[in-house]
């Protein structure tokens, strides 16, 4: 067995042993993180692409299930492997009130209620069995599924900019990488959801992985590294940034995080005052995969930026090999890089790491809050509190430095 090392020159031989964040990384049934992301809804499609035509495979915090809309139009999710002896109902038919196993013909309705046993003459079993199920509601264009014990199932909660979207508005509705990439390459991502929630508190990073992708990506202003500051609230964090702007004024932006897994980021471009226009998700779908859901009105139907290796026009990450994601990477490589989980036992954290340290920190307290069998932070049981006024936006102030 070896020694421990006493070399003091740094040398890679005689490491400490490598340990993962295993406490927000695993979401499986029964983990501590996994208990505290079932209290809450998560989105897990669209609702547009929701059809009764076949049911969908949908993979979340670790579980095989299988997602569907009846003829009626009334959308389900229940656990995959039939009741009967287990094929996957991923092959079912969709009927007006349920789908229907492949193998057997069993039929369940959204709830998991057996309403057919069609080759089982004896049907004396079929009261008394309920293909396992999850809650499920629509809003915002979006399916939304609850996993937690049905008695703590809180509100779906309303958010005042989505509410806000009119009738025949444009907004959009994007699964996967936005966020990660710019051009919805990657359905699944895959690495833990924990990178990406990290990403969310650490602004400074677009100074240098940014311009090395795309240059001075912003206006000339957003170059600027600003002031920063990590705003505690109720259930999240503001994380403020104030430049001084050449005319003298300060430039406030207010990007918003909400326990666990929710963030608002108001609009890059142009420079002006301007409310967030909507709010994303990162979905856990195991250990080592996630998908992010964006929500969001985009004014004239147009995507706020596209940034392009480079600022060139001619590709968009989605369309770039191996070389050029070498030498232009981007979130998704920096973040690809740290491994499908990130090893705590080799993070050295600095002041600028601190909105990643409080974020971890208020996600270990929604944690505790279920262990000690309470409610974590957004979760609401009454409808005034379940509308959520997002605060996120830019705004121009006084500059506290023209002094
Ligand atoms: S396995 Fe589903 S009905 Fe037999
Ligand atoms: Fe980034």
């Amino acid at each position: 067995m070896n020694e421990k090392s006493t070399d003091t020159q740094g040398s890679a031989y005689g490491r400490a042993p490598q340990h993962s964040n295993k406490l927000l990384t695993e979401v499986g049934p029964g983990t501590p993180c996994g208990e505290m992301f079932r209290r809450y809804w998560h989105p897990v499609a669209a609702s547009s692409e929701l059809t009764s035509v076949r049911p969908q495979k949908l993979r979340i915090l670790g579980e095989d299930l299988v997602l569907f809309r009846d003829g009626s139009g009334k959308p389900g999710l229940l656990y995959s492997r039939c009741m009967h002896r287990g094929t996957s109902l991923h092959f079912g038919k969709i009927e007006r009130d349920g789908i229907r196993c492949c193998y057997h013909g069993w039929k369940y309705d959204t709830e998991g209620h057996c309403l057919e046993q069609p080759l089982e003459p004896h049907a004396r079993t079929r009261e008394n069995i309920r293909q396992p199920w999850y809650p499920v509601e629509e809003r915002y264009g979006l399916v939304f599924t609850y996993m937690g014990p049905l008695d703590k199932k809180p509100l779906l909660p309303s958010y005042d900019i989505l509410d806000a979207i009119k009738p025949g508005e444009y907004y959009d509705t994007s699964f996967g990488s936005w966020g990660t990439t710019d051009d919805h390459s990657l359905s699944v991502v895959p690495y833990s959801w924990l990178h990406l929630s990290d990403n969310f508190m650490d602004p400074l990073h677009v100074f240098v992985l940014h311009s090395t992708f795309s240059g001075a990506q912003f206006d000339a202003e957003m170059a600027l590294i600003p002031r920063m500051e990590f705003i505690p609230t109720e259930g999240g964090i503001y994380h403020s940034s104030v430049r001084t702007l050449p005319d003298g004024r300060d430039f406030e932006r207010l990007v918003q995080w909400m326990v666990p897994n929710i963030i608002s980021v108001p609009p890059i471009r142009p420079l002006r005052e301007s409310p967030s226009l909507g709010i994303s998700w990162i979905v856990p779908v195991d250990d080592t995969h996630f998908f992010q859901v964006l929500v969001a009105r985009w004014p004239n139907g147009q995507r706020m930026y596209h940034s392009r290796p480079n600022n060139n026009t001619r590709v968009t990450w989605g369309e770039m090999n191996e070389r050029e994601r070498r030498d232009y990477p981007n979130d998704f490589e920096a973040q690809m890089g740290q491994g499908e989980i990130s090893l705590q036992s080799e993070e050295h954290l600095v002041s600028s790491d601190r909105g990643m340290v409080m974020q971890r920190r208020m996600l270990n307290q929604a944690i505790k809050a279920v262990q000690e069998g309470g409610d974590p932070a957004n979760v609401h049981f009454d409808a005034d509190k379940a509308l959520v006024k997002v605060g996120a936006r830019n705004l121009y102030r006084v500059a506290e430095t023209a002094k």
